[in-house]
């Protein structure tokens, strides 16, 4: 699957990608991807491998001239309701996205963005996508207003990504975004 926009093409990570993506994985932007962190091409490469089989809701963010890899976006159907069964639909979807700093500020993050919910709410059944961002996380809360979702919530000390100096973990407060199909109007 791919996804054409004006400047972009969003389509499935290829194994010569690698190097683009070690470029902004190396150094993961916020603490919620430090697992992602990539520490060598080779590791780069065995990642980019694991990505190709992913067609249908992982995504790199290619600029549609020169093919360069500028960031990644992905989103996976969930039931949404934390007690649903296992026979629920899965109509819900959180989406993580990320750009090479070097890309940000340019309106990319938007234009994949607004084309990615568009693919899940016209082609995959999503009825509510949800986001979460850390509370000093002001240009992912920014993305969250510009494509129209709604600030749901904050929850306080919700989750921890990454360890204190003493070895606690260090808990940050999450805010929560969505829009609902109906409310979808880009
Ligand atoms: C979150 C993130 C993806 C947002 O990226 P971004 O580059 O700031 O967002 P955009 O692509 O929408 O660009 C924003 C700005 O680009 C500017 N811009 C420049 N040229 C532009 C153009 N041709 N078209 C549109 N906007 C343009 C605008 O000023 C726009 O700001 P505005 O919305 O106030 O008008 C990025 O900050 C990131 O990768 N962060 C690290 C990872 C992360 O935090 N992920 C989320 C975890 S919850």
């Amino acid at each position: 699957m791919t996804i054409e926009t004006e400047r972009l093409i969003l389509r499935p990570f290829l194994e010569k990608d690698a190097e683009d993506v070690y470029e902004y994985l190396n150094k993961p932007a916020v603490n919620c991807f430090a697992c992602m962190k990539l520490d060598s091409i080779r590791e780069a490469k065995k990642e980019m491998l694991r990505r190709e089989k992913e067609t249908e809701y992982y995504f790199a963010i290619t600029l549609k001239e020169t093919g360069k890899v500028i960031g990644e976006i992905d989103a996976y159907p969930e039931t949404g309701e934390p007690h649903a069964d296992e026979n629920s639909v899965k109509d819900t979807f959180s989406p993580c996205w990320m750009l090479n700093k070097k890309y940000q500020g340019k309106g990319y993050a938007y234009e994949a963005a607004k084309a990615f919910f568009e693919y899940l709410f016209s082609q995959k059944g999503a009825r509510r996508i949800y986001a979460y961002t850390e509370d000093y996380n002001l240009s992912s809360q920014h993305l969250c207003e510009k494509l129209g979702m709604r600030r749901e919530g904050v929850f306080v000390e919700f989750v921890s990504f990454i360890n204190n100096e003493d070895g606690t973990p260090k808990y940050e407060n999450t805010v929560q975004y969505a829009i609902l199909k109906k409310e979808w109007n880009h």
